[in-house]
């Protein structure tokens, strides 16, 4: 009889091991940030596989003037998350404690308050304010971009000038609304006269997004521009090379590169390759654009 007990006891330690994992049959609440297991079974493969999309021609206003006829898809198998995080931080293979969406909300306002008066790097003495995050994330799809402009450093929300109005209308081709993205950027002080950000203010500022995106937990990620490949990947490569292919961040997250809308409101005639990757990014989702 002990010896069913202990049997019976075994297999529930299992069962709750697998909830609390992801491994296994926990919903997805959607009602915070895109919350995801501690690092689920993500597969990445043949990054050259293409598909052959049906001839039909779509339009995304002011994103693409015609959808591809071939897209690149990736091979990406992710379970079913469950509604727990690991505490950021955490040593690697420890028992990661457990965090719901609330207290990762919360957490991530305590971070914000943590960045508001850093001084970690030269940045800190040109800009007016540090600039954190936009949107609650609760698609589960996050924007990383460069780091805030005139416009982000008046306002203290990143993407609010013109570039951000390009990307807003992505979103929304998308079919998201504006705050169901996350939206957040390498470095969260304005470099002087819109500079790219140095190495090692970058460097500087990486440990803050890292503890957000554990925070926030992701489902995928879109990088916007080189720098913000650069700063998640430490690659040194062209964004003309990278964009289109997916990469994984911490070895969980699927991230899709692309061109920035700034870049885009320099060059329409890119907005066509962006509107690829984002349908990718949705076809990863599960999801696909709102026909116009
Ligand atoms: N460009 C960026 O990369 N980030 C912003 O917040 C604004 C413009």
């Amino acid at each position: 009889m002990s010896e069913l007990s202990e049997l019976a006891a075994a297999v529930r330690a299992h069962v709750e091991w697998l909830v609390t994992s992801g491994a296994a049959g926990v919903p997805r609440d959607r009602s915070g940030a895109s919350p995801r297991a501690a690092a689920p079974n993500v597969v990445e493969t043949a990054p050259n596989v293409v598909e052959t999309a049906p001839n039909v021609v779509e339009t995304a206003p002011d994103v693409a003037q015609t959808a591809p006829d071939v897209a690149q898809t990736p091979v990406i198998v992710q379970p079913s998350p469950a509604v727990v995080v690991a505490v950021p931080g955490a040593a690697a293979g420890a028992p990661a404690p457990l965090l719901d969406v609330s207290e990762r909300r919360r957490r991530l306002e305590l971070l914000a308050e943590r960045v508001k008066p850093c001084t970690r790097c030269a940045l800190h003495a040109g800009r007016t304010q540090t600039v954190f995050a936009r949107g609650t994330g609760t698609s589960g799809l996050c924007f990383v971009g460069e780091g805030p402009g005139a416009d982000e450093d008046a306002q203290g929300f990143p993407f609010v000038g013109k570039a951000g109005q390009l990307l807003d209308r992505m979103i929304e081709a998308m079919g998201f609304g504006r705050d169901d993205v996350y939206v957040c950027n390498i470095v969260k002080c304005r470099p002087p006269n819109n500079r790219k950000p140095e190495p090692e203010e970058m460097a500087a500022c990486m440990p803050y997004l890292k503890e957000q995106l554990e925070l926030l937990q992701p489902e995928v990620m879109v990088a916007l521009g080189a720098t913000a490949v650069q700063g998640l990947f430490g690659t040194t490569e062209g964004i003309t090379r990278l964009r289109g292919r997916w990469k994984l961040y911490g070895g969980r997250t699927p991230v899709m590169p692309t061109f920035h809308p700034a870049f885009l409101l320099r060059n329409p005639a890119a907005k066509r390759e962006v509107w690829d990757d984002l349908q990718a990014v949705l076809r990863q989702m599960g999801r696909q654009a709102p026909k116009r």
